[in-house]
């Protein structure tokens, strides 16, 4: 049976959570492969806002088992917060395992990640959450994991080699009075042991769920834009948050990845710093803006908001090798006369369809508009295809000729009823 995987397709945001609830009605296994809690997953449920950070957003059914893959980076902390808001919701977390690869995201690494980012004078923007500083620790070989932190003598081992390094860098640059081995050791040791018997070779389950014939579904974080290798560098994340990212964070072979829906916003938002060329500064992007309710989940940030960019979710669709585009907030639309489409940019006086590998050059790209009639019809009770507006069908089929990739999902609001599955994903659960 298929392993599916539902990517970002442009800077986070674009409804991830949403359509991975969706889809995990009938998913055996949800996983998340990258990224940690600089992820802000909304799902809605019988009118309950649930905002997830680190557990994949199937942990809402009962019978999914949720799966914290080697390549996020884990935020204890976080980690057992949220295990506890899921409980005070009545949601069991008997499913939830964590891979024993999987990178601790540090006391020390959070402290890095702001003073850093005040440090900076290109600023990124990041959520603050340790993510990057976690992740320099993991490639510098200097990165304590779920594996040694669930095992005191190798936790204390690990602090003690790292920890004097951490604080001369916090103290000597940053004149921060550091951290005590001692400290830190007792404090995680507890939210250790609040999961530790959650910790597992979660690579091994995924194969045998994947032998089993059960039905796994990879839910990305972040965007393809905010890829570490292929988003818009230096203003990214720290992980390969697009689809090349999945084998490597799961322990999975990348052939057995048979599907890979790209989720795309009907418009385009940005939260943080970096180039973003159909950014609309008026009245318009802060219409787009109140209709969408887009201010961040993680950090309440207003998120910047512009029209939908054909060249951007072409350059994804190759990136990810998407076989299914996901089209969410279409109805934020519903309000407007008319609705623009960049599809190609002016670059200098040349035209072009493919986006910019040169950061310099995507901040002189200027967006070469299509403009297509808005339907001005209310969309969130469409049930199918049949039910929208004929210039709402026309948008959605003229964005997926842009893209070059196949519609497969419509949202048209943020509950799951709301939802058009135009073809399925994965057959009925055993
Ligand atoms: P994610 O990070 O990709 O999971 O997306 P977020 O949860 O950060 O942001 C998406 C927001 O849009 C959330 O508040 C969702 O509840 C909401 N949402 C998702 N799909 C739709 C939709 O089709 N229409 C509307 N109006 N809201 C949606
Ligand atoms: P989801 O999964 C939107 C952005 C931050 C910042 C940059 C780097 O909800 O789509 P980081 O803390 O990761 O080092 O910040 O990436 N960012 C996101 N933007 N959605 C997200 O996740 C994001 N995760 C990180 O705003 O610009
Ligand atoms: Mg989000």
């Amino acid at each position: 049976m298929p392993i599916a995987a539902l990517v970002g397709t442009q800077w986070g945001d674009e409804g991830k959570g949403k359509i991975t609830d969706v889809l995990a009605a009938k998913a055996d296994v949800v996983a998340r492969y990258q990224g940690g809690n600089n992820a802000g997953h909304t799902v809605v449920v019988e009118n309950v806002k649930y905002k997830l950070h680190l557990i994949p957003s199937g942990i809402l059914y009962s019978g999914t088992t949720c799966l914290i893959g080697n390549g996020v980076v884990v935020d204890p902390k976080v980690l057992v917060e949220e295990m506890r808001y899921l409980h005070e919701h009545g949601i069991d977390t008997g499913n939830l395992y964590i891979s024993d690869k999987a990178h601790v995201i540090m006391p020390y690494h959070k402290v890095l990640d702001k003073l850093e980012e005040q440090a900076r004078r290109l600023k990124i923007g990041t959520t603050g959450r340790g993510i990057g500083p976690a992740y320099v620790d993991k490639y510098m070989r200097a990165g304590i994991r779920i594996g040694d932190l669930i095992n005191p003598t190798r936790f204390r081992s690990r602090l003690e080699d790292f920890l004097p390094l951490k604080n001369r860098i916090l103290q000597e640059i940053y004149g921060h009075p550091g951290f005590e081995v001692e400290q830190i050791f007792q404090e995680y040791s507890g939210y250790a042991r609040e999961f530790a018997d959650r910790v597992a070779d979660t690579s091994l389950l995924i194969d045998e769920a994947r032998l089993a014939g059960k039905n796994v579904l990879c839910e990305g974080a972040q965007g393809t834009f905010l890829d570490i290798d292929h988003g818009t560098y230096p203003f990214v994340t720290s992980s390969n948050s697009s689809a090349g990212g999945i084998a490597a964070g799961l322990g999975i072979g990348p052939n057995h990845v048979s599907s890979i829906i790209g989720v795309v916003k009907a418009y385009s938002t940005r939260v943080g710093e970096g180039p973003f060329p159909t950014e609309l500064s008026d009245a318009v992007g802060e219409l787009i803006r109140e209709r969408g309710q887009e201010y961040g989940t993680t950090t309440g940030r207003p998120r910047r908001c512009g029209w939908f960019d054909a060249v951007m979710v072409r350059y994804a669709a190759r990136i990810n090798g998407l076989t299914g585009l996901a089209v969410t907030l279409l109805d934020v639309l519903d309000a407007f006369q008319s609705i623009k489409v960049c599809v190609a940019y002016d670059y200098r006086g040349e035209r072009l369809e493919h986006f910019p590998t040169d950061l310099e050059a995507l901040q002189e790209c200027r967006p070469i508009y299509v403009e297509l009639p808005g339907w001005q019809t209310e969309t969130s009770n469409a049930q199918s295809w049949a039910d929208l507006p004929a210039k709402a069908q026309d948008f959605l089929s003229f964005i997926a000729k842009e893209v070059g990739c196949a519609l497969q999902i419509i949202s048209v609001g943020p509950r799951r009823d709301q939802t058009i599955v135009l073809s399925e994903v994965f057959g009925e659960r055993d």
